[in-house]
């Protein structure tokens, strides 16, 4: 790291202190409440998103501008102006100063800046790659299952860039410990031995069991690896109860975010000192001991290369690598799982399925976020390939046995205001071995607005589908059923609402209104046919009437002698 770099970062961490220790350890303070606020500002700069997970699912950002005269400055707003902020976008942020009371200034230690709107642009750039589907053997064989109306039928192929091939990673776990040797006063001593640090994260270290290697190397298909090549698991470094490091004042008495940067900052003063080169890491994760530290784990949701990149651990979680395996997976670039209960309230951690949904089932992330690292190519639906009233029949195979797999719709493609809808089947083994059973041989449904590996928007979960279930999204008039799975893989349609049925796409065996009927077998159809047999009875009846009456005398002429002959037959 360069020297500006470094610098940057301290004042960084510095600027981190104040929103952490309102919103972890103060909540709404009485003293906030006599700020005053000045005029309406503009201040520029680069953004810095990081996430911070709390244990029982609670969570909050923070946001970080490395303003362009060098210092960091750490900006709140009103929910939704930054939104759209993403680390490593050029920012401009307008709003004012608040000049907290002396002893908030005590407390937080930097001046807050409140944000009214911004404008933002850059950061990195991705887009994905969208192929023909007719370049590779496996993208051919996989896609020509496929059909459409009955022919088959090749879908377009869809892929991200490789958001990382070396996970090169350094876990740091670190003690308290005063002077007298013991656990400084509000920590304890580490629960797990590092040995059990390494069995959590290196599969050569553990080879039947789960780790952050065996999830990131197993749910990416070897595309991105951490292993004990790449990464290392540092030796327990000891802090003392408090210090000074970069200029900023840490101790473990407490916890804002001065703190832990402050424990981050001098283990790897320590480990410096020791010999360690810690720059051939481009991920650093910190384990922190028992403390007032009440958090899952935090990082930052992308890193460009130009800050370190940094995660941290709680105490509860040193062994567990579905937390580790999150917060690297916030450091390139994924945001959370979401679900949606049933009130349509947006569950931040509900998506279950996937590592960026909440700890510690150790599962691979969830298709759309396995699609965004550039780990999965899935085939692609758009308006010509899925036109209203057709119906496309289609395999997937698991995620976790085929790196082609699920399927994308690009809804964006018809009709404005619907996240393209990603369909894929979960089976409970290789990378999701702990994925919940219950979840197993289902295909599940997501939405992502998702675009490209540095895209880091969150995905969201609707629910997985037995065989024999169906999922509509209304506005775009999409229905997809899941038809019958065999193994490891899943048979399912996809059909595009046309409108009613009609005589026309009854007779042409077209599912029009995608009820997953054709024909007679559809309901509507089937009174549609009936009632044009009515029709035609009625007006045939109406037609033949005078004829019939005809006949029947007509013929009842000659038939009624007969059973007089029968008689006289047999008397022969
Ligand atoms: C810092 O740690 C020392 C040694 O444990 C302790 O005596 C001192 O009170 C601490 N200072 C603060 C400010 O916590
Ligand atoms: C999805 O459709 C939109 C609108 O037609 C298009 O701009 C975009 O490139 C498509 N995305 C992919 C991945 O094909």
């Amino acid at each position: 790291m360069t020297e500006m770099s470094e610098r940057i970062a301290r004042q960084h961490q510095r600027a981190l202190c104040g929103f952490a220790l309102l919103l972890m350890l103060l909540g709404p303070s009485p003293v906030l409440s006599r700020q005053l606020q000045t005029q309406q500002v503009t201040i520029a700069g680069k953004a810095r998103i990081i996430s911070i997970t709390l244990e029982g699912k609670r969570h909050f950002k923070n946001i970080i501008l490395d303003l362009d005269d060098g210092r960091a400055q750490l900006v709140e707003a009103k929910a939704g102006v930054c939104r759209t902020l993403r680390s490593g976008m050029r920012v401009q942020a307008t709003g004012s100063w608040v000049v907290a009371s002396a002893a908030a200034r005590a407390a937080t230690g930097t001046p807050r800046f409140l944000v009214t709107s911004v404008t933002a642009s850059g950061g990195l750039q991705g887009k994905p790659i969208v192929t023909a589907g007719s370049s590779g053997s496996d993208m051919v064989a996989a896609a020509s299952t496929a059909t459409m109306g009955g022919q088959p039928f090749r879908p377009a192929l869809v892929a991200n860039y490789l958001a990382q091939r070396d996970l090169s990673t350094i876990i740091i776990p670190f003690a308290a410990i005063g002077a007298d040797g013991k656990a400084c006063p509000s920590t304890q001593l580490p629960q797990v031995p590092v040995s059990q640090v390494k069995q959590a994260i290196f599969q050569e270290a553990n080879r039947d069991g789960i780790t952050v290697g065996s999830l990131y190397n197993q749910c990416s298909y070897g595309k991105t690896r951490l292993t004990s090549l790449n990464s290392l698991v540092a030796p327990l470094v000891k802090l003392p109860c408090n210090g000074t490091t970069n200029d900023v004042a840490w101790t473990f008495s407490k916890c804002d975010f001065d703190d832990f940067n402050g424990y981050a900052d001098a283990a790897d003063e320590a480990l410096r000192a020791q010999g360690v080169v810690l720059e051939r890491y481009k991920y650093r994760v910190y384990l922190v001991p028992p403390s007032t530290c009440g958090f899952v784990g935090l990082g930052y949701i992308g890193c460009d290369g130009s800050y370190t990149c940094r995660a941290w651990i709680g105490a509860g979680f040193w062994a567990s690598p579905a937390a580790i395996a999150h917060e690297l997976g916030h450091n390139l670039f994924l945001n959370h799982a979401n679900s949606i209960n049933t009130e349509g309230v947006i569950e931040e951690y509900g998506d279950m399925t996937g590592i960026m949904g909440y700890c510690c089932d150790t599962r691979c992330p969830s298709p759309t976020q396995a699609w965004q690292l550039g780990w999965l190519t899935m085939q692609q639906l758009d308006r010509a390939s899925l036109p209203p009233g057709q119906t496309v029949q289609l395999t997937l195979d698991s995620q976790a046995v085929n790196p082609q797999s699920g399927l994308r719709i690009n809804t964006t493609s018809w009709v404005a205001g619907v996240d393209p809808v990603f369909l894929a089947l979960r089976t409970s083994e290789r990378g999701d071995k702990g994925l919940a059973s219950w979840y197993s041989g289902q295909v599940h449904v997501y939405q992502s607005p998702v675009t490209s590996t540095y895209d880091p928007r969150p995905s969201l979960w609707h629910g997985g589908l037995n065989v024999g279930d169906s999922w509509t999204e209304p506005t775009a008039g999409l229905v997809v059923r899941h038809l019958g799975s065999s193994g490891d893989s899943a048979a399912i349609s996809v059909c595009c609402i046309g409108g009613a049925e009609t005589a026309a796409s009854c007779a042409a065996l077209r599912d029009n209104d995608c009820n997953g009927l054709v024909g007679n077998a559809d309901p509507t159809c089937a009174f549609l046919a009936a009632a044009k047999a009515r029709q035609v009875a009625a007006a045939s009846r109406i037609r033949r009437k005078p004829s019939k009456v005809i006949t029947n005398t007509a013929l009842a002429r000659p038939t009624t002698p007969a059973p007089k002959r029968r008689p006289s037959k047999s008397a022969r």
